[in-house]
């Protein structure tokens, strides 16, 4: 099956990319970036892109061609000084492409957002950490899920991890923090399986730290339900 990932270049997005390129069930990934990057597999078909706001037709009909999206691009509010520039990069960007692709697909098509622990679709929780980018994952989320309302063939899938550790982080420290945090490696599988697996379709909108690792645990690596290409 063919594969649409972003943020290919950040910690969550290269691990996603290393695990997809190593599973068989995968034919093409197609990484949409705004810098380009060795790929070292011929799965990998890395494409260039500048504004993640602006889609034109003929990249919308070749990703609405694919049959998922695992969407790591992402920032937090301590990473930008500027709101807008925070809005742009986690709502903004998210919503054009999915907008784009649910508008097309006639084929079943999941979208795995990576949101965060403690997105408010209410946007009004006033925790003093991170406010701005917990109201603005929960309005993303808020209008992904009202997409998949509307579109029959598109299944939205939002990852709430908490604190998200590298494979090698100690066993002592994850093993204390396990309610709250979850290793790479666990999340990318996690959002794989959700991507490639009929059981999962339109089952699971929200999917809290707990529940990734359940999804890592129990992970089919059977035949895709997309079919093979
Ligand atoms: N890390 C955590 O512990 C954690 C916990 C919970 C949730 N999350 C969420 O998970 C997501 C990914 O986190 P991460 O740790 O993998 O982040 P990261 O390492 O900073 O990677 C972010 C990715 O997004 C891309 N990106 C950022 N701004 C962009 C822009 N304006 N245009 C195009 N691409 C852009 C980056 O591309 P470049 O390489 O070109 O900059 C990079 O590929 C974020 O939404 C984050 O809030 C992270």
């Amino acid at each position: 099956m063919k594969i649409i990932l972003t943020g290919a270049t950040g910690f969550v997005g290269a691990c996603t990319l290393q695990h997809l390129v190593a599973d068989r069930r995968v034919s093409k990934i197609i990484c949409l970036t705004r810098k380009l990057f060795p790929a070292d597999s011929p799965k990998v078909n890395p494409i260039l892109h500048e504004d993640f706001a602006v889609y034109d037709d003929a990249l919308l009909d070749e990703l609405a061609n694919s049959q998922a999206c695992i969407w790591t691009l992402g920032a937090k509010e301590s990473d930008l000084a500027d709101r807008d520039a925070l809005a742009s990069v986690t709502y903004t960007f998210t919503l054009a492409m999915a907008r784009g692709i649910a508008e097309r697909v006639k084929h079943p098509f999941t979208f795995c957002y990576l949101s965060g622990m403690g997105a408010d679709q209410a946007e009004s929780a006033r925790l003093p950490w991170e406010r701005a980018t917990r109201h603005l994952k929960g309005r993303t989320e808020k209008d992904l899920l009202a997409l998949q309302e509307d579109n029959a063939n598109f299944s939205v899938h939002c990852f709430r991890p908490g604190g998200i550790l590298p494979d090698d982080a100690n066993r002592v420290l994850r093993f204390l923090l396990a309610p709250i945090v979850v290793s790479v490696g666990e999340l990318a599988d996690a959002m794989i399986a959700e991507s490639l697996e009929e059981k999962t379709f339109r089952r699971h909108p929200i999917i809290h730290n707990s529940a990734m690792k359940e999804l890592y645990r129990t992970k089919d690596l059977g035949v895709p339900f997309h079919g093979g290409s």
